[in-house]
């Protein structure tokens, strides 16, 4: 597939975010693809939707109109079971009001605590058109918060694959073998890396 003339950086992409955690895990992945990535804060209009598909594919159209560059995008959130889904999109706003514990409060004596992560990365190309990737991490909201590391709602949950430990008492590296994010990176890069990479 050609290059398209609107994209020179082909090995470098831009990565929209505000948060260096999220940036530093997302590094990492692309990495490993021979893709190089650049934090970059663009004022993108964030709609307020039920539906992550739906906002990280709005933001990645803005991204790309505002900056004409190689830009992705990611929305994230996590669902818990025994709340049909809560707080899901709501996610960043219920960690900056109620937190980690106001979470384990709603859940205390409740035995159902499967949860999931879910990311969508979204990449406007230079046609317009958006492409989106999904990626989920199943586990179970612990009963204490564990662990200093990662970002977010990581010392609160623990993956099935790793049962014995939370996102927050993982590395970056043991994070990145299961996280939801990892795995929608995984699959953007295969795609952007078979497309615009020759
Ligand atoms: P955002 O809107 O994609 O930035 O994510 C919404 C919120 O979900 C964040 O503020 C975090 O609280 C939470 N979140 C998303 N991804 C993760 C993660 O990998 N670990 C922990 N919390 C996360």
């Amino acid at each position: 597939m050609p290059v398209s003339k609107n994209f020179p950086y082909e090995k470098l992409i831009f990565f929209a975010t505000e948060n260096v955690n999220k940036f530093n895990e997302v590094r990492r992945i692309l990495a490993e693809y021979g893709i190089s990535v650049a934090m970059i804060k663009v004022k993108t209009l964030e709609i307020q939707d039920d539906d992550i598909e739906k906002i990280a594919r709005i933001s990645a159209l803005n991204a790309y109109r505002e900056t004409n560059l190689p830009i992705v995008v990611e929305d994230a959130g996590l669902f818990i079971e025994t709340l049909k889904g809560f707080p899901g999109p709501y996610s960043s706003y219920v960690y900056r009001t109620i937190g980690l514990n106001g979470i384990l409060k709603l859940l205390e004596n409740v035995e159902n605590r499967k949860a999931y992560f879910k990311s969508v990365v979204s990449f406007c190309e230079p046609n317009g058109v958006v492409r989106s990737f999904q990626g989920i991490v199943y586990g179970e909201i612990t009963r204490e918060v564990r662990g200093e590391g990662g970002f977010g709602f990581d010392p609160i949950f623990k993956p099935y694959e790793e049962p014995n430990k939370t996102f927050g008492e993982m590395t970056i590296e043991e994070k990145n073998k299961f996280s939801h994010r990892a795995k929608a990176f995984r699959r953007f890069a295969e795609w952007y890396r078979s497309v615009y990479i020759s």
